[in-house]
């Protein structure tokens, strides 16, 4: 075979790269815990957990063995007039993680696709209640997903090629940490004039992700969801990124008082695995879909929908998930954030806003260009890491890191150093 990184550049197009002027990929061969090792077995620690999902570490030996299990006695089969005892035990499983008004999972098979799902279903349930909605409500710079609907809902820079494809979305301010009660203001004057015809509310709880890992405040995130619930508005808690012990509890929404409709989980379903998602749905709106007529059922499906093996990951993942010594491992990286925190003189310059939520860790470099995912330094702060073995994908000048659980005190040291000697370099600084 050629040289890979040759083949690589005649037959493949990556994800958010600009290929006249991106570097190449680096080559991976092998992972093993919370390293991604190159063929001459180097290794690089994953700080960001491949895109947000691996809960577990890398090639869990627990989970390849439960996943082996399963490909000897049932591999796929479709889920519209079929059943398996997989997907059933699993929707019950994390059913049992929330409220009981959740009583119903939709399987689909990533965050986009759950988050398609939920939208459908608030538009569907509308109609069906004789009240149609088109429009929603989403914060700004929220990120969704890359699907049509999943980006119209979206606030993100990923859209300006496709806005005249995108259907409405009404934007309100986050609940940023010490922004005060903003953004209940802008909603109250959103619901006045457009109350009625809004579907539904979008939201990630307590983190935007993709906007850099903007933190909120659960209080008035809770009067946000208060509010639109008093209009009869759906709330969608989209927690693909948030799920499964990311932001220190077991769902984002875990710290909340008030409940959304409809909950996006992807990503750490599996473990970080295998692809697989759910739109779990409180009994109230599946309800509205029961009727004598067929076309009143939600006529919507994917192929890998509740595939048996990434259904075995999903389990897998949720006996390691759900054990003490992980649930410990989550608070002492969450612990091991704030004593960093804790250790960084007043101003960190060139570090900015520096803050965490659970294992999250996020902070932005002052920058000489306007903040964002374009601002060239993302792409500096990359080698700058990568030299020192760390994988990290800046988005923009907002840095930050979110590791497996595995991740270990020896794991983080290297990592902390590497943000603090950011401010002994004379590169970073912007004199
Ligand atoms: C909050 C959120 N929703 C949805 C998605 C889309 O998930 P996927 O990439 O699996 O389609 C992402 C991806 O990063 C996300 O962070």
């Amino acid at each position: 075979m050629k040289d890979l990184l040759q083949a690589d550049r005649e037959c493949i197009w990556h994800p958010y790269t600009q290929h006249k002027i991106a570097p190449d990929p680096s080559p991976i061969v092998r992972a093993k815990g919370a390293y991604l090792y190159d063929a001459k077995g180097v290794g690089r620690f994953d700080a960001t957990s491949s895109w947000w999902c691996n809960l577990h570490g890398h090639c869990h030996p627990y989970l390849i063995e439960k996943i082996s299990q399963q490909l000897g006695i049932l591999d796929h089969i479709q889920f519209g007039d079929l059943t398996h005892e997989g997907a059933v035990s699993l929707a019950q499983r994390v059913l049992s993680h929330f409220p009981s008004v959740f009583t119903k999972v939709f399987y689909s098979d990533n965050g986009s696709t759950a988050v398609e799902v939920a939208l459908k279903i608030a538009v569907q349930y509308a109609n069906l209640q004789g009240t149609p909605k088109t429009k929603f409500l989403a914060f700004r710079n929220g990120y969704h997903g890359d699907t049509v609907g999943a980006m119209s809902v979206s606030d993100s820079p990923f859209l300006s090629h496709f806005r005249p494809l995108l259907f409405e979305t009404l934007y309100v301010e986050p609940p940023l940490r010490g922004s005060g009660d903003k953004s209940l203001r802008q909603l109250e004057a959103i619901l006045d004039v457009y109350g009625k015809e809004i579907a539904a509310f979008i939201f990630e709880p307590l983190v935007q992700g993709a906007a850099g890992m903007q933190m909120q405040d659960a209080g008035i995130l809770d009067q946000l969801l208060s509010l639109c619930k008093s209009h009869g508005i759906v709330c969608i808690a989209d927690e693909v990124m948030t799920g499964f012990g990311r932001t220190g509890k077991f769902f984002a929404c875990d710290y909340l008082e008030e409940k959304p409709d409809l909950v996006c989980l992807s990503k750490g379903l599996t473990g970080g695995l295998l692809p697989l998602s759910m739109t779990v749905c409180s009994q109230r709106i599946y309800e509205g879909f029961l009727s004598d007529n067929p076309a009143h059922a939600f006529l919507h499906g994917h192929t890998y929908m509740g595939n048996p093996i990434a259904c075995a990951a999903a389990h897998a993942s949720l006996d390691l998930l759900e054990s003490s010594s992980c649930l410990a491992a989550i608070e002492a990286i969450s612990r091991s954030h704030l004593d960093f925190m804790a250790a960084l003189p007043g101003d960190p310059y060139p570090l900015r806003n520096v803050r965490s939520q659970g294992t999250i860790l996020a902070m932005e470099m002052a920058a000489p260009t306007p903040s964002g995912y374009f601002n060239s330094l993302g792409q500096d702060l990359r080698e700058y890491f990568a030299e020192r073995k760390i994988l990290l994908r800046p988005l923009g000048n907002s840095l930050f890191i979110l590791p497996p659980y595995c991740t270990t005190p020896e794991d983080l040291a290297p990592v902390y150093q590497g943000l603090l000697d950011l401010r002994q370099e004379a590169r970073w600084t912007l004199n």
